[in-house]
């Protein structure tokens, strides 16, 4: 294969980098909250039932954002079952995923752990069966000082200050026929306007992210956000992208190219957007909230229509290879690459439910092998995004026709002193020589190398074996007249680590 060279000029630059981009999703679905993140009685648990071993996971992670509760789940939600004194709560049935939720964690369980976190909460409230008052209610609750029923009802439960919940999310994939309230366009858009008025009146300084489409595959893609933000383009922030994505027969060319996809939606929502926008006079620009991505073997989950209430509550529990972690490293590139445009993104879902940390019951906790990519990502991906320019070879995909083979997106801290080149061989198995060529930096002073890539690319972690696909570093580059020089292997993601000689030429 031909090399692929990478440019990267310090006077270009994309956009800062948005810290809510590293952003995940808890959910009330199988095993993610109970006995994900709580689990009373495991040797771990603090005095909520929330495991610590599994705390210090997310904190590792770099997580900045925490969507919660739903996801499907919100759509059937009545949150006022999830406050008060647990033993009085009342269970119901979780419609959207036909099990019993005991409403032993809510509003308030979840807001002490997002705090222990150290992560920013991004409340959903239900516009399936519920509705304005229910959502004000709960903005009430949670951000209003005190002196009405809510807001004190807050400070008996235990929290005398408001939480002062600034992101919120209109409803979820409102578009879906599997949503429990789906509505069309018109009517979640008169509603999601409706709402967004009334909140505002609660707390001025919330962001509203309205439901744009479930996938880029639904038939109203594009139509469903046109007339979504028709009626409500000024009273919102953000507008939701959700994508899931996997390696369909043996098909692993597209499905490492899966970026090529997410490259695209985002495009295609940001015109639609804007078109709106021009269409209404309106001089706002919205941003786009990717609130749920991740890889998802979706393929062999039967569907939550053939749930059974006396299922066990394991749902989705993938089991992630080394591919699937650098088509995660590749989708994080796409989103920094359009950090101008996407201010928030949610990796769907933490704990359990095709998540990043795996769990055992009374047991231990473990990374899967698309922990490392986001993990390192979070912590290196600092200051600004810069423009990067890349030359690549191309190969064939059947699903997304020539693809560069080499994708990569680079940052720089805001002091210029040091710069992380992420790389994804989105080949499966050809290794790509590369060239970077640094244009307006000062004298590059030392690079590290990290990267995912595995002889037996189907691996992963289990209990048994936790760290048996991990980010390692990898072979030195060479460094030449400011140039570097390093092959990438097939399937595989890097990070390049780059120590710049101080301050910007
Ligand atoms: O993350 C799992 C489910 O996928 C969410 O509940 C829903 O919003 C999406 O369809």
């Amino acid at each position: 294969m031909n090399p692929a060279t990478i440019t990267l000029d310090s006077a270009y630059r994309v956009a800062p980098v948005p810290r809510r981009l590293f952003g995940s999703f808890v959910e009330h679905m199988g095993r993610c909250v109970y006995g994900g993140i709580h689990e009373p009685g495991h040797p771990a648990a603090d005095t909520d039932g929330f495991r610590a071993d599994v705390l210090e996971l997310v904190r590792e992670l770099g997580v900045s954002t925490v969507r919660y509760p739903g996801g499907n789940f919100v759509s059937g939600y009545n949150w006022k079952d999830g406050i008060g004194p647990v033993t009085e709560r009342p269970a119901r049935l979780d419609r959207a995923w036909m099990a019993v939720e005991s409403n032993q964690v809510g509003t308030d369980e979840f807001m002490r752990w997002v705090t222990a976190a150290g992560c920013e909460p991004m409340l959903a409230v239900n516009l399936g069966t519920g509705g304005v008052q229910d959502a004000c209610d709960l903005l009430e609750y949670t951000n209003h000082p005190r002196d009405t029923y809510w807001s004190d009802l807050r400070a008996k439960n235990g929290s005398a200050d408001p939480y002062g919940v600034r992101l919120w999310c209109l409803g979820n994939e409102m578009d879906g026929p599997w949503q429990i309230g789906h509505k069309t366009a018109e009517e979640y858009g008169r509603l999601a306007a409706e709402t967004a008025r009334a909140m505002r009146r609660i707390d001025r300084s919330i962001e509203l992210v309205a439901c744009g489409s479930s996938n880029s595959a639904m038939p109203t893609f594009g139509a469903w956000e046109s007339t979504v933000l028709e009626h409500c383009y000024d009273l919102v922030d953000h507008v939701s992208l959700h994508a899931y994505y996997e390696q369909r027969d043996d098909d692993r060319a597209s499905f490492l190219a899966s970026s090529v996809d997410m490259d695209h939606m985002i495009n295609t929502v940001s015109a639609t957007a804007d078109s709106v926008a021009g269409r209404l006079r309106s001089r706002r620009r919205l941003s786009l909230s990717f609130d749920e991505w991740n890889v998802w073997y979706q393929s062999s989950f039967d569907g939550e229509q053939n749930l059974r209430y006396d299922d066990p509550p394991v749902l989705i529990e993938d089991d992630f290879s080394a591919i699937d972690a650098v088509v995660v490293g590749g989708l994080l590139v796409s989103l920094l690459r359009h950090a101008d445009r996407v201010q928030i993104a949610c990796q769907a879902q933490l704990v359990n439910v095709i998540a990043p940390i795996r769990t055992e019951p009374g047991g231990p906790a473990w990374r899967q092998t698309i922990f490392d990519p986001f993990a390192v990502t979070a912590r290196h991906a600092r200051g600004d995004v810069l423009m990067t320019q890349v030359e690549s070879p191309q190969h064939h995909t059947s699903r997304y026709g020539d693809v560069a083979t080499i994708d990569a997106v680079a940052t720089i801290d805001d002091e210029g002193t040091a710069m992380s080149v992420f790389l994804v061989n989105r080949s499966p198995d050809e290794a790509v020589a590369s060239r970077i060529v640094l244009r307006g930096f000062s004298a590059v002073t030392a690079s590290d190398r990290l990267q995912l890539w595995d002889p037996d690319p189907r691996a992963s972690n289990s209990a048994a074996e936790p760290d048996r696909v991990r980010v390692r570093p990898g072979d030195p580059v060479a460094i030449v007249d400011g140039s570097i020089t390093l092959t990438l292997p097939p399937t595989s993601w890097t990070l390049l680590r780059l120590e710049l000689g101080g301050s910007r030429t």
